[in-house]
């Protein structure tokens, strides 16, 4: 696997990969990697002939320095795992070639990046716009990976690449879950034995909204609701029925595939599950 720090490096290796006439997958990620990356590598090498992974934590998506300043890295292990999981070609840019002295080129889907979770992360979508905009240009893959577990940013990115023509392909990650039903998620380890078996509510939930006969966002809405509300650990956050594509606010009976988004804590945890279902 090799390793660049610099963009022109990065496209000499990725040259000639083309001239080989090979197919490139890339995989951006801000490092500190999970389990949720390793199936991002895994579906991108599905695809393509060759996965390149992208590590940088970017500061454009980070509302508060003490956030940025405290997010957690760990290269040297970072680069074992893309290793291990047959990662072809690593790039780890320095701030200043992605974002170079002056720079004042955001870009930002105006609609979509400030609803739902964009409404209380002022910033946070224009951010990751604009990072991934970058990457796919000093890439230029013919595919990218992303995690349904970001369903917004999900969302977000397939209509950046949509909008800008960028000739890539969105591959979209299915979230992985542990063998109860949990989401996998860095912030699984901090739940205390009672809120691990509690939160397994979040993907019962689900499950039981998806079984609904004849679904409304009423009854999905009280479903999800009135399941959580019982279970006296869990303090629910944030929970849309939104139209799975758009993300625009919906209501009445389904009758397009709908997304549901939604955010539990458990004892200061805060975790995410989201699932699209069909009408
Ligand atoms: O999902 C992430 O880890 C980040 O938002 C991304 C897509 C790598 C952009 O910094």
């Amino acid at each position: 696997m090799q390793v660049c720090r610099t963009v022109s490096d990065c496209r000499n290796t990725v040259r000639a990969f083309r001239r080989a006439g090979e197919t490139v997958a890339l995989v951006p990620t801000m490092g500190f990697l999970h389990d949720g990356h390793l199936a991002l590598v895994a579906a991108a090498k599905a695809r393509a002939d060759r996965v390149v992974a992208t590590i940088f934590v970017n500061p454009t998506q980070f509302g508060e320095a003490a956030d940025l300043d405290s997010y957690p890295r760990d290269e040297a292990r970072d680069l074992r795992m893309l290793e291990a999981a047959g990662v072809d070609l690593v790039l780890i840019p320095e701030v200043e070639e992605v974002y170079p002295k002056g720079d004042e080129t955001i870009v930002e889907t105006t609609r979509m990046a400030n609803i739902l979770h964009g409404e209380v992360r002022p910033g946070h979508f224009r951010g990751v716009t604009s990072v991934v905009a970058r990457l796919f240009n000093f890439v230029q893959p013919d595919f990218a990976a992303f995690g349904e577990k970001d369903y917004q940013q999900l969302q977000i990115i397939k209509r950046m690449t949509r909008d800008l023509g960028f000739p890539i392909d969105i591959i979209s990650v299915p979230i992985v879950r542990e063998a109860d039903g949990l989401a996998m998620s860095s912030r699984n380890v901090r739940l205390t034995p009672e809120d691990r078996a509690a939160a397994l509510v979040l993907s019962r939930a689900l499950d039981a909204a998806e079984a609904i006969p004849e679904k409304t966002t009423q009854s999905l809405y009280d479903t999800i609701a009135d399941m959580i509300g019982q279970e006296h650990r869990a303090t629910l956050r944030g929970l849309d029925i939104v139209a799975a594509e758009t993300l625009d606010d919906i209501s009445g009976p389904l009758i397009a595939p709908a997304a549901i988004m939604m955010s539990v804590e458990f004892g200061g945890v805060l975790l995410l599950d989201q699932r699209v279902i069909q009408p």
